[in-house]
């Protein structure tokens, strides 16, 4: 009779109606002693031991791996806190240092002081202005902050930032924006009569970078090639040590050739020179009021701006 019940009770639970009822298979068979049915699939039990193998012929290397990524992350950061100044000239590109070591999985973040605003976070750029950007190698211990173009606004002092479990270290980084700077020898203003010969000199100063290119304006009208109009332009590249320097030259100055003079380079603050040319109606007011331009000239404490001609008496 309990044979009986029993073989009931398995055809019952095994019948599709009950196992749609949820009645779990393999427990209701393990409960009557019939889950050794899975028992005997040879692969299984053979992989797992081949497997458990293969773990433990492993564990060495993936222990020390392990042990390794702990000691990494355990290892406290290292930053060279020195501060740095780094000068880049208007327009150039800068290189803001950071140099990290043990860094791990921690972000190297860079602040400007000036108002605290954070701009980056490793790689990732918090700011819209798109001249920043972060350098890093893979490999590499160096957080670069690059700033393209430099702005006067971006002088000032930078600072990278690594947490570690004894605070926030810090390495500042000063920025000197040069602003290049032409000059005009000589005074604001240059009275010459017609006739003269007129030469201005203009220097470019503050400029790391020697500019590429130096530019005379008369008045609004770029002049650099003006040649039919008696006016040259003879530009002296810089060299190591010495600064750029451009001379106008005016042959034989005219009344027209009056104005307002400047001297510009890339990125530099232009500078500016009044010429007048006072009309020289007969040989004796122009001497005359050469002597006197002569005189100006005698006063000023720079270099030759004006010179004239000698054959000015020719020409008359
Ligand atoms: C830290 O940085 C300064 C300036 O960048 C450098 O002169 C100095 O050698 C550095 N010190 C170390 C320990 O790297
Ligand atoms: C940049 O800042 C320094 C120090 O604060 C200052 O001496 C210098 O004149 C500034 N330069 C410019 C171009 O603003
Ligand atoms: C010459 O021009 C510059 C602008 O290009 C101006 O700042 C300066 O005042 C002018 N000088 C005179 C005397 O007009
Ligand atoms: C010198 O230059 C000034 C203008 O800068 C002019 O008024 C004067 O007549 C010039 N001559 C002398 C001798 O001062």
């Amino acid at each position: 009779m309990a044979p009986a019940l029993l073989v009931a009770l398995l055809a019952a639970l095994l019948s599709p109606s009950t196992q749609k009822s949820g009645v779990d298979w393999e427990t209701a068979t393990s409960s009557f002693g019939v889950g050794q049915l899975r028992i005997g699939e040879p692969s299984e039990a053979e992989a797992a031991a081949a497997e458990a193998a293969l773990a433990a012929e492993n564990a060495p290397a993936w222990r020390e791996l392990w042990q390794a990524s702990l000691e990494a992350l355990r290892r406290e950061p290292e930053l060279n806190a020195t501060a740095e100044t780094i000068r880049a000239q208007l327009g150039s590109v800068a290189f803001l240092h950071c140099p990290v070591r043990h860094l791990a999985e921690r972000q190297v973040s860079w602040v400007r002081r000036r108002d605290w605003h954070i701009i980056s976070s490793g790689a990732f750029v918090y700011t819209n202005d798109e001249r920043f950007q972060v350098l890093h190698r893979e490999g590499s211990e160096d957080w670069v902050l690059q700033i393209k173009y430099v702005q006067k606004r971006d002088n000032g002092t930078y600072e990278c930032q690594v947490s570690s479990s004894n605070g926030a270290l810090s390495r500042q980084v000063h920025l000197q924006v040069v602003v290049p700077e032409a000059l005009i020898l000589g005074a604001e203003e240059l009275h010459v009569d017609a006739g003269s010969a007129v030469r201005l000199v203009c220097l470019i100063e503050n400029s790391p970078e020697p500019p590429q290119y130096v530019f005379w304006y008369h008045n609004a009208r770029m002049i650099n090639y003006d040649a039919a109009r008696g006016v040259s332009v003879q530009t002296a590249a810089a060299t190591r040590g010495s600064r750029t320097q451009s001379t106008l030259s005016v042959h034989r100055a005219r009344p027209d050739h009056s104005g307002n003079y400047s001297c510009r380079a890339p990125n530099a603050e232009p500078a500016h020179i009044y010429l007048y040319v006072s009309e020289g109606s007969d040989k004796m007011a122009a001497t005359l009021s050469r002597s006197a331009a002569a005189t100006n000239y005698s006063e000023t404490t720079h270099a030759v701006l004006f010179e004239s001609v000698e054959s000015l008496s020719l020409t008359y």
